[in-house]
């Protein structure tokens, strides 16, 4: 969500997709297109889970793993530009094509279902400690 977003190189899937090999290896996360290239060599989670990913949206693989704020530095330096936001689907960002489809209020959904899982949480976490306190009796 930064601006610096903005002015990036836009690709669309099929030409991510033709760089899938070792010595060109490109994927899509978030919406972001980068070139993990240089960066095969010194991944600490291996080549070959880079290699599985190579030209594909690698976005849950690499949320799979909880990767950590040192690796979203590196994957920053990586990115080369940005997937068409018309073939984005992971993410909830407005696109430039507005749709009257079931969208509430762009900028509020976000919010709204960062609050909603928050209550969620909160009522898991409440009936955890209600159910503690019932069986320590
Ligand atoms: C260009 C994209 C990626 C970058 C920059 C990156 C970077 C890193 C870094 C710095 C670590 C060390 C631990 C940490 O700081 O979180 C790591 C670990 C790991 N990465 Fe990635 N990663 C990328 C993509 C992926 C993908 C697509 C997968 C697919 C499953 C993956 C799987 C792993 C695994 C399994 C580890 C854990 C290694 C271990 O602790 O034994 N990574 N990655």
């Amino acid at each position: 969500m930064s601006a610096e977003d903005e002015k990036q190189t836009v690709f669309t899937s099929e030409s991510v997709k033709t760089h899938a090999t070792q010595d060109d290896l490109w994927m899509v996360i978030h919406g972001k297109v980068y070139n993990a290239t240089k960066f095969i060599d010194e991944h600490p989670g291996g080549e070959e889970v880079l290699l599985d990913v190579g030209g594909m949206d690698a976005t849950d693989a690499f949320e799979d793993v909880g990767h950590s704020d040192e690796a979203r530095k590196i994957l920053a330096e990586l990115c080369v530009g940005q997937l068409d936001p018309s073939e984005v689907v992971t993410s909830t960002k407005s696109t430039s094509t507005p749709d009257k489809k079931a969208t509430p209020s762009s900028s509020g959904s976000g919010f709204v279902s960062y609050i909603a899982f928050a209550i969620v949480i909160a009522a898991v976490a409440y009936y955890v400690y209600t159910q503690s306190l019932t069986d320590s009796k």
